[in-house]
Formats: C-alpha cells, structure tokens, sequence
C-alpha cells in the first residue's frame, strides 16, 4: 500500500518544525514506518541548494523559484517517491506549497506560473495533507530563530504570504487545511495526524 505524504506549512515562527517532529513520533507510536523531510533540503545536493537560497546576496525570483524546484525534484526522486512506494508515511517541514505562497504569491510570481514549473519537477508526486500552522505573521516573526535571506523580508512580505495560505486553502479544500497554532506542539500533532488520517486513512 502507498503511504501518506503529510506537509507541513506556514509563515517564519509558525513552529512547523517541532510540530512536524511530534507528529512522526505519534505515528511512530501507532507503528507507521516515518520518514521525516525539510525544504530547502533533505538530500546532499538539496542541502548545497538550501545553503545558496538562504545566504546568497543576490537572486532574481525566478533564479530562487527554480532553484526550490530543483532541490524539490531531487527530494521527490531521491526520499520521498521511494519512501511512498515502501509504504512508509513522510512528514514534510515545507513542500511545493510554500513555493506556490512564497514565490508565486508573495514575490509575484503567479501561483500557475510556479505551479508548472514544479509539476515538471515533482511528476505528480505532491503531499495528500498540507496543513497550514496559522499564526499572526508579527508573531512568528518576533518568535524567528536564525534569520536568512526569505525570512529576513519583513513583515509585509510575511502578511502576504500569510494570505497566500489562506487562499490556497480556499482553492483546495481537501488537500490545503489552516489549523490555528495557538496550542501546544502536541495538541496540534494530534490534529494533523487525525486530518491525515482521514485523508490517506
Ligand atoms: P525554513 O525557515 O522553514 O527552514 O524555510 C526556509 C525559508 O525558505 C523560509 O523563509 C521559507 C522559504 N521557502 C520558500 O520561499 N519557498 C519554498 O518553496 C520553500 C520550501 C521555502
């Protein structure tokens, strides 16, 4: 049986990470073989990838678009098609999604544009449950650990990433979910992992 490809999204400071954490260790806990993934990353030649979108000192739009597909396509190829095929649940920090806010909406891209563009590069392998933590964008950001090139864009860019999310959400209801991120890391893995469940269950 395939497995499930559960991403997780939202603005700096939305706490992706440690909730992405303790939902694999819930879905360790019931038996689920767990693969756990970021972007930028997640490869060797992903991690080199990550280190130029981060720190470089200039970059187009598109150069950066590209380059998030490009570390995208290995990710897919290398860890996250194989993981799906054995069966094995993945639990993305970020996926295409971010992409499609961050490059296509927020720097002005055009979702579609960007959308193509990493159709080419995923072949159809995109996460069955985005789900979006939703924090005010001042709060993630005051909440921000190392700041980088992306992060450092303020706090407007942040807003309109923010409603990026949001309006993902709205287009694809069954796929993109916003969960308010005011509880704790645990409280909200138990609702990812009861959306997942749902939807791959
Ligand atoms: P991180 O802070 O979650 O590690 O993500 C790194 C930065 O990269 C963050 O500012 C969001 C940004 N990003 C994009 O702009 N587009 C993408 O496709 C991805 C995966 C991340």
């Amino acid at each position: 049986m395939r497995g499930c490809y559960v991403a997780l999204e939202g603005v700096e400071g939305a706490g992706k990470s440690t909730v992405g954490r303790a939902v694999a260790a819930r879905l360790r806990k019931r038996g689920f073989d767990v693969v756990e993934v970021r972007e930028p990353g997640g490869t060797p030649l992903g991690e080199e990838i990550r280190r130029l979108l981060l720190h470089a000192d200039e970059m187009t739009p598109w150069a950066e678009a590209m380059l998030f597909a490009a570390q995208r396509a290995q990710l897919v190829a290398e860890v996250v098609a194989p993981a799906l095929e054995d069966g094995a649940w993945v639990v993305s920090d970020r996926s295409y999604y971010s992409s499609l806010a961050y490059q296509g909406d927020a720097r002005g891209l055009g979702v579609e544009a960007v959308r193509k563009v990493n159709e080419y590069a995923v072949g159809g392998v995109v996460p069955d449950l985005v789900v979006v933590l939703d924090v005010d964008p001042g709060r993630g950001l005051a909440r921000q650990g190392d700041v980088d090139r992306i992060g450092g864009q303020g706090l407007e860019f942040q807003r309109r990433v923010a409603e990026a999310y949001h309006r993902l959400a709205e287009a694809e209801p069954s796929r993109v979910v916003v969960v308010t991120a005011d509880a704790g890391p645990d409280e909200l893995a138990e609702q990812v992992v009861a959306l997942a469940e749902a939807r791959c269950g």
